[in-house]
Order: structure tokens, then sequence, then C-alpha cells
């Protein structure tokens, strides 16, 4: 399986506090049976200030170390972006990592907050599908507004928006709200797809395997296939957040040592 929402990078927000911890998510999603992710740390300006270069500066220096680990992980980086005022000039600075890059057509993963209902959510979703921006909104099972109102989700959902739903709450992990409203949108088709948003090693495993199965035991093996294997594989094709290639780094570095040796750069004089 593909993961393609987890805080793995380390330091970054409220994921991963080291590059120890990262390792043993790493490790542990391949437990889970999951092969690759794609990184999401949190862009919430004031709590989180990343970027489109911190994020990915962390992804490269995190691929780096799975190969020095020897962990055969395959490692993609994309961002959860809050809704914010700041996301029209970051987007206009290009500083926004989006979740997918397919012929101009961008889908950007979203967060509201779960408490308060985001008044101007979807005037702001509508503006970002004009601009050719599906939002996908994250996990949209734990809003309580949502958990109250099906008609809100509607809206969104007639909008165009996508909905990334948590397997833990599938799995009764979170409020057991959240776990109806998670069985809901997949009965009535309105779940895009699942991912982890595994934040750390114990409260917040990544739970995909175990939610697959309990998604199979209420709709067909189709569908099933489609929420956890088939549409996060296809994001992951899409991501264009790739860290720089290992092997080319040590390539480079080599080439570097090697014209410098007949540069005469490193002679005794
Ligand atoms: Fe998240």
């Amino acid at each position: 399986m593909i993961d393609t929402h987890c805080h793995i990078l380390p330091g970054l927000d409220d994921g991963a506090k080291n590059e120890r911890e990262a390792i043993e998510m790493a490790t542990m999603a391949l437990h889970d049976g999951i092969h690759g992710s794609i990184a999401t740390p949190h862009i919430n300006p004031g709590r989180f200030d990343n970027n489109l270069n911190s994020i990915s500066a962390s992804a490269d220096t995190f691929a780096n170390s799975l190969v020095r680990h020897q962990i055969n992980f395959k490692l993609r980086y994309s961002s959860e972006v809050r809704l914010c005022p700041e996301i029209d000039y970051m987007l206009a600075a290009e500083q926004i990592p989006f979740l997918t890059e397919d012929r101009g057509q961008k889908r950007l993963l979203i967060e509201f907050s779960t408490t308060n209902y985001p008044h101007g959510a979807l005037a702001k979703c509508r503006c970002l599908l004009d601009k050719g921006i599906t939002p996908v909104i994250a996990h949209p099972e734990r809003y309580r507004y949502f958990q109250r109102s099906r008609v809100d989700i509607a809206q969104f959902s007639r909008l165009g928006c996508e909905f990334q739903i948590t397997a833990s709450s599938l799995i009764g992990k979170f409020r057991q709200e959240a776990q109806s409203l998670a069985r809901a949108m997949i009965v009535e088709k309105k779940a895009t797809w699942f991912a982890s948003d595994s934040h750390n090693l114990k409260s917040r495993a990544p739970n995909l395997s175990a939610a697959y199965e309990e998604a199979k035991r209420f709709t067909d093996q189709k569908t099933a296939n489609q929420l956890f294997i088939d549409m996060p594989q296809k994001i992951f094709a899409m991501c264009p957040g790739i860290p720089f290639d290992t092997s080319i780094s040590t390539i480079c570095t080599q080439k570097a040592v090697t014209s410098d040796y007949f540069l005469g750069k490193n002679d005794e004089d």
C-alpha cells in the first residue's frame, strides 16, 4: 500500500520529533504493508511555518537517511495546508507543495479547524477550483460540524472537492462520531480515498491495514481496493515532490573530487 498523508519528516511539525523517530515510523509503516509515503507536514502560519523550501530540504535529508539506514521505503513530499488567508500569498510565491500535479491540474491537501465551522471555506474552495486546483479536504469525518450536519459536507462535494479519510477513524481510534461518518462516507460514495495521517509510533500509528480489512466488512472488494490501494497509488505517481536522488548526489560528489584533483586544487605546495 501507499500512504498519501503522514507527518514523518522530523522536526517540522507535531509529527516525528527527530530522525530516529522518523526512521522508526518508516519501519512501522513497512510492517503495516505500506511501502511508500507522501510526507505532508502542516503548513499553518504562526504555528508551523513551513513552506516548499523547508519541506523539500527536510525530505532530501530524510531520503538520504533512509538510504543510510538501508530502509527500502519510497518517499515523496507535499503538505497539509491549514485554510487561512496566507494561502493566497504562499500560492502566488509558489511556496506550497501540491499533492498532485498533472497537465496543469493540481490537488492541494487542506485541513479545516476540527471544532469551528470554517466560514468562507466554500468560497475559498471555489476560487481554488477556478485556478485548476482541486481541494482535497483532509479528515472531514473528524470535523464536529460535519458530524452534526451532512448537508455541509454535501455542499463541498457538489463543488468538486475530494475527501481523504483517516484510516484510524474507521477502526474507532477517534470519536465514535468520526467512525460513523467515515463508514457513511464510504457507503454514500463520498470518500475519495484513505490515508494514515500518522504522527508517531503509539497514539497516531498508521493503521492502514486494519482499516482496509474493516472497510471490506461493509463494502465490496473493488471499492475497498479503490479507496486503499488504487487511488493512493495514482496520487503518489502524480505527486511532484520527489526528494533529491541520493545516488545522483553521490556521483556528483565524486565528480567534484575528480575535477578538483585534475585542477590541482588538492596538491600540496
Ligand atoms: Fe495531518
